[in-house]
């Protein structure tokens, strides 16, 4: 979502908090702004990326006090105005927010009755004007902010400054992540590590209803009640190395072509030769407990749910236990049934989208047992679940979802090989799927080198208004996955259907101007793949098949081969060929491919 950069030291904030807000980007790039004090507050914002932003702050902005903040509306259009940081009307306090203010109509309402003229539509520049008649009444930035919190419903994480106490920064969380950044002699704060590994791998987490005072010698932690807290800094694994390009054109490309090793990182030390088990400490569960389970629910939000459609369909086929997966934001508002004989299984590349947090919650509250499958660590969702399994990918940055979604997928192998081998999985398949992951890495390369071919055949797709894609059984969540990439990044209208049900209607759609691309795996179903092929060509579409092999008949246009694994783990490997068709074609329309238009990395708002 909106990104958030604070800093106080010795140093000018300005370069920093710029520098941090381009990290963040890709959480949220429609505006943005910096506010630095010295002798006054000192603003600048503009609509736009920033770049734009950079462009006109001055090289006298000096200080070493400052807020910034990168945005991706909710309240307001993008425009200058609209853009963070937010004054108060005696430009005293300067505010920069994240996440929602409920009940912001209510009490800007107030403040207008009361002769406050507002610059701004958001929701955001109400809690400027209450922390500056807070801080007129109070002695501290501190109490001002946690009396204004008081009053306000709804989500946020926020950065204060105070144009008279040039020495501090009084940052907060509920439901929108503010991460602590400690370095010597000088305190940084913002709402992603992304913004801090330049200059620290030293963090603090807030907690929701947490407050915390940056000075530049030292932080203090405080609950909602200004109860001091205890906290433990973490060193954070990823460094600055880690958000570069890499060389390549996009972070998209680099993340795509890097699954290799971030899969090898997903199984490193966990998988087991001698007994052809997975270990999962992380999960913290004995065997007793993990034979107990009787039903898996798998819930996760866009790509996070659909690699719960390919975990499910792992867990029921290795473990034999019956599994289903559903959009997390979905399942949270209908008063879900909690089942104790259920394993929750919450999916997460960031650890911090909103649904997908408040789901884990209501099951938390109602009793469930929830283990996560997230990339962050110390992120909200991870901290909030009973245990898991961290993908160890390494950051993504670009919008769409690529390695996080393979690991994701190899994640829940290993998920399936563990509660399969306590319950019926014999030794043999045990193998047969342990030596299967292991050829995975090999086998992406294989694809990866098809590149050009790939790219080739995005081109001629790419000018289609629609495109359909297919699979059948293990196959769906690829084709929906595959979609899901397409419409995201190139912004081609792209439908994904279970090729089993596209007779039940949607071959209406089928002819010339809509080409299909069908996963057609070697599998038990091969026969049936090929039978919708022909239906499909019998009425003037295209076909871009990706499979095992070529067809015998001509039943397809276009065909990219990859190699075969076991059958279980196929649509692993069948994912990636869509990611390249995506990526490729999205460049070939000029697309902003890291950056599409509308989405954010990670939704922290409901
Ligand atoms: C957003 C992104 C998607 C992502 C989803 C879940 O909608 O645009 O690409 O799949 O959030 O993100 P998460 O961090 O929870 O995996």
């Amino acid at each position: 979502m909106c990104g958030i950069v604070a800093y106080v030291g010795p140093k000018d904030a300005a370069p920093i908090l710029l520098e941090g807000l381009q990290r963040l980007e890709y959480r949220g790039y429609d505006s943005a702004g910096v506010v630095v004090s010295n002798k006054g507050l000192k603003l600048r914002k503009v609509k736009g990326r920033v770049a734009d932003l950079a462009k006109v702050v001055p090289a006298r902005f000096k200080g070493g006090l400052g807020i910034g903040h990168t945005r991706w509306a909710t309240h307001g259009v993008p425009s200058d105005e609209n853009a963070h940081p937010h004054l108060s009307a005696d430009e005293r306090i300067a505010v920069v927010h994240n996440g929602i203010i409920e009940n912001a109509g209510e009490l800007r309402a107030k403040l207008e009755a009361d002769g406050v003229t507002f610059l701004s539509e958001t929701d955001t520049e109400v809690l400027a004007h209450l922390i500056a008649r807070a801080a007129d009444e109070n002695d501290s930035l501190e109490e001002a902010v946690r009396k204004t919190l008081k009053s306000v419903v709804g989500t946020y994480g926020i950065a204060v400054i105070d144009a008279e106490r040039p020495g501090e920064v009084v940052v907060a969380r509920n439901g929108s992540p503010i991460v602590v950044g400690i370095g010597e002699k000088e305190m940084f704060a913002a709402s992603d590590v992304a913004a801090l590994v330049r200059y620290t791998r030293q963090v603090v987490h807030l907690e929701d209803g947490e407050l915390a005072v940056l000075k530049a010698d030292g932080f203090h932690t405080f609950a909602s009640d200004a109860r001091e807290t205890a906290k433990e800094p973490l060193t954070v694994d990823w460094d600055a190395g880690h958000y570069d390009t890499g060389g390549y054109e996009h972070y998209l490309l680099k993340e795509i072509s890097e699954q290799p090793e971030t899969m090898t990182r997903t199984m490193s030390g966990r998988l087991d030769e001698r007994f052809h088990v997975a270990h999962l400490g992380g999960l913290n569960m004995d065997a007793r407990e993990t034979r107990s389970f009787r039903r898996v629910k798998i819930i996760g939000c866009g790509s996070a749910y659909y690699s719960g459609q390919i975990g499910a369909q792992l867990i029921e086929e290795l473990a034999r236990i019956p599994a289903d997966a559903e959009p997390a934001s979905e399942f949270r508002y209908r008063n879900p049934v909690v089942d104790p004989d259920t394993l929750y299984v919450a999916i997460s590349q960031s650890g911090e989208t909103y649904d997908t947090l408040a789901a884990v919650q209501e099951l938390k509250r109602k009793g469930g047992r929830v283990i996560g499958i997230v990339n962050a660590v110390g992120s909200a969702i991870a901290r909030e679940v009973d245990g898991g399994i961290y993908l160890h990918a390494g950051p993504e940055v670009s919008v769409a979802s690529t390695k996080a979604f393979t690991s994701t997928s190899v994640a829940f192998a290993l998920l399936a090989l563990h509660l399969g081998r306590v319950r019926d999985l014999s030794p043999a398949d045990g193998r047969r799927v342990v030596e299967g992951l292991r050829r995975l890495p090999g086998q992406i390369e294989e694809i990866l080198a098809q590149g050009d071919k790939i790219a080739e055949l995005a081109k001629k797709y790419a000018d289609h208004p629609s495109m359909m894609f297919v699979g059948r059984v293990r196959g769906y969540p690829v084709a929906r996955e595959g979609a899901q990439k397409l419409k995201e990044i190139s912004y081609v209208h792209a439908e994904a259907y279970p090729a089993s049900e596209l007779k039940h209607g949607p071959l209406a759609l089928i002819g010339p101007d809509m080409p299909t691309v069908a996963i057609v795996p070697d599998d038990e179903l091969l026969d049936k793949n090929l039978t919708t092929l022909g239906e499909i060509r019998a009425r003037g579409g295209r076909v871009l098949m990706v499979g095992h092999r070529e067809p015998e008949a001509k039943l397809a246009d276009d065909v990219i081969v990859i190699p075969k694994n076991e059958i279980e783990l196929d649509p692993i490997l069948l994912t990636i060929p869509l990611q390249l068709l995506a990526y490729y074609a999205a460049v070939a329309l000029g697309r902003d491919v890291d950056k599409p238009r509308n989405l954010a990395k990670s939704v922290t708002v409901e």
